[in-house]
């Protein structure tokens, strides 16, 4: 955790995180269980996510791995069930799996383009929708893991840029339907993140990292710790007055193209 967080200021809190096995799900999960919350995890495969948890125990945490794939309601259910039962009423939910792959629409078939759809966009109703009723509130902060595509057209991704456009939509829906109650709703958008699945398949050579970062206005990739600092921020009382907002920890990628050889200004006259 870095010195912008009180230690320990999530303890007594417990956390759902979907998508965890890896990546920047896992950079969030450890960094609440750092804070002090306990953990509850899923994805799809059993021998992952226990290891995932595994590292949140072997750190002095507490974390329960479970497999269960977000495309299926009653799986994620049970799983939140069993969260609550061994951790404690919910606090905090992060909604992050995901699935993504580079290809044309019409190299795509339709299941090509409804699993992506399934996994980010049903998948994240499914789990915040379940959620509901197992949510220590209020106080309950829900945090879906959205990303730029959700507003810039993407060659090749249409079906990530569709899903995570409708989440963008849903964080807002949610957080409206859900205040109320005293539930916030809020979603975070990576830029390019470092040592990510994600960005090894969206950009595997060295030379596509470099066209990457040279068309940020930060010039360089984000790091997961980024991300588990916005979490931690949206998921504790510094930010109790926010709910239905993406906040873009991106580099400033939802600005659009910033390489210089994109554009050159004529010269003065
Ligand atoms: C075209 C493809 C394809 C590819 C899969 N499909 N890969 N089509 N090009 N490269 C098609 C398959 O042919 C099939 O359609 C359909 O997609 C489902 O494929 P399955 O392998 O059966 O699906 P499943 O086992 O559910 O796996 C889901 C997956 C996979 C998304 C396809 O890649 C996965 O498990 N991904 C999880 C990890 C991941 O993607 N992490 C990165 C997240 S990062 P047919 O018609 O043949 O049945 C991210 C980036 C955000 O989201 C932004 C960064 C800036
Ligand atoms: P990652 O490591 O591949 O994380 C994806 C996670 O989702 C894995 O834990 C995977 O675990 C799980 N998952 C996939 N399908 C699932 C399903 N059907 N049910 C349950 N769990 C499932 O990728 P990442 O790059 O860190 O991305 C994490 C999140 O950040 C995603 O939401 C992504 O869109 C977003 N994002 C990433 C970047 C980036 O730079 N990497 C940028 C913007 C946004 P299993 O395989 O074990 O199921």
């Amino acid at each position: 955790m870095t010195s912008a967080f009180k230690d320990q200021m999530l303890a007594g809190k417990t956390a759902f995180v979907a998508g965890g096995s890896s990546g920047i799900n896992l950079g969030i999960a450890q960094a609440l269980a750092r804070a002090g919350a306990r953990v509850g995890l899923i994805s799809r495969d059993a021998g992952r996510i226990e290891a995932a948890a595994g590292t949140i125990r072997a750190a002095g945490g507490s974390a329960l791995g479970l497999a269960a794939d977000v495309r299926d309601f009653d799986a994620v259910e049970a799983a939140l069930a069993r969260t609550r039962a061994e951790l404690g009423a919910i606090d905090i939910v992060v909604s992050g799996a995901a699935g993504n792959f580079l290809a044309p629409a019409l190299g795509m078939s339709a299941n090509g383009f409804k699993t992506v759809v399934d996994i980010d966009l049903i998948g994240t109703f499914n789990v915040f929708r379940a959620s509901f009723a197992h949510l220590n509130k209020p106080g309950a902060s829900l945090i879906a893991i959205t990303a730029p595509q959700a507003h810039n057209a993407m060659m090749f991704q249409v079906h990530a840029c569709a899903a995570k456009a409708g989440i963008n939509m849903m964080v807002k829906c949610l957080a409206m339907e859900w205040g109320p109650a005293g539930v916030r709703v809020n979603g975070i958008s990576p830029g390019p993140i470092a040592d990510t699945e994600g960005m090894a398949r969206l950009a595997p050579t060295a030379e596509m990292e470099q066209r990457y970062k040279a068309r940020l206005a930060l010039r360089d990739y984000g790091d997961k710790s980024d991300i588990a600092d916005t979490a931690l921020f949206l998921c504790s009382d510094n930010s109790r007055y926010i709910t239905g907002t993406i906040i873009d920890c991106d580099g400033g990628s939802k600005l659009g193209d910033a390489s210089a050889d994109a554009l050159q200004p004529p010269p003065r006259a």
